[in-house]
């Protein structure tokens, strides 16, 4: 059977696209940004997914203002790449899993989520930033994708509530597939931020670290958060967190923290990113073993150095 062995969640900040896009990733300006996903790049490596779901919300590429789907499910074999003003990203096309998104618009929707489902539909920076951060710049991305548009551009958003609990009939629908697939879904998307308006350039870590440890340890506290809390708190454009959810939602009550990584600014936006596995029932083995050696054992060896990053980043 298919099973969800991690969640990862990150910003989707455009800029860091176009960083990459215009070779500035070596720039000071950037080269923090990137240091902190060097190590979130070797636990890919290492975790190897079969497919990877990703949570993500369009910018007005694929929907125009016209028409704005709630939930919107990539069924298609593949999602090209939009144009967002500047011609396409230099990325790969997005390579879909046709097979295993109709299992889960089924399952999903006979659980009473109704999802648009796309059989045709471009991508932008909110689902390629994300892939280049955890994949780096390949000439073709690993494994397929799937990719869940949300509306977080026009009120009202779905609730906290509603997109944890989304979360939770995804997971059931990934689990109950036959194939022996290894997924990671990824949620993404803020953190605080807000780009117009009087409050232009907030940017509240407080807020952004107080959520990523909830989000670990006590997610049900998360889904209380009304769309005023989280547009107050973390900005208008910080509701996008709510897609953080339905990953979080996707995994198991208990997980570890393999990961985290916070800095700010990147172009106007708190950059905030987590890695949290399911625990592996029987096993010892994680879902994805550290590169180096050590006498310590795995589990004590990713904690004291995620430890260390955490605090690293925090100072
Ligand atoms: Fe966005």
């Amino acid at each position: 059977m298919a099973r969800i062995i991690a969640g990862v969640s990150s910003s989707h900040v455009p800029a860091i696209g176009a960083a990459i896009d215009n070779h500035r990733t070596g720039e000071p300006y950037w080269q923090r940004v990137f240091e902190g996903f060097e190590r979130s790049k070797e636990w890919m490596r290492n975790a190897k997914p079969d497919v990877c779901f990703v949570v993500y919300n369009d910018h007005a590429s694929a929907f125009s203002v016209e028409m704005i789907p709630t939930f919107a499910l990539g069924t298609a074999a593949e999602f090209p790449i939009a144009d967002e003003g500047w011609g396409p990203r230099p990325v790969p096309v997005v390579k879909g899993h046709p097979r295993l998104a109709s299992h889960i618009a089924q399952s999903v929707i006979l659980d009473e989520f109704d999802l648009t489902l796309c059989n045709k539909m471009e991508v932008d920076h909110g689902l390629t930033v994300p892939l280049n951060l955890m994949f780096g710049s390949p000439k073709e991305w690993p494994c397929p994708i799937i990719p869940l548009a949300v509306n977080v551009v026009q009120f009202p958003p779905p609730t906290s509530n509603r997109c944890f609990n989304l979360g939770k009939a995804l997971k059931k629908a990934i689990e109950s597939y036959p194939e022996d697939l290894r997924v990671v879904v990824f949620g993404t998307g803020g953190m605080s931020h807000q780009i117009s308006g009087q409050r232009a350039g907030l940017i509240n870590s407080k807020f952004d670290h107080a959520f990523l440890d909830n989000l670990t340890k006590n997610p049900k506290k998360l889904t209380r958060l009304s769309h005023l809390e989280l547009m107050r708190e973390a900005g208008a454009e910080g509701v996008e967190m709510v897609m953080w959810l339905i990953m979080r939602g996707a995994l198991d009550e208990k997980v570890d923290e393999v990961y985290r990584f916070y800095t700010v600014p990147a172009s106007n936006t708190a950059v905030g990113h987590i890695i949290l596995e399911n625990r592996i029932k029987g096993a010892k083995k994680s879902a994805a073993k550290p590169a180096a050696k050590s006498k310590k054992p795995a589990s004590k060896m990713k904690r004291a150095a995620a430890l260390q990053k955490i605090h690293r980043v925090r100072s």
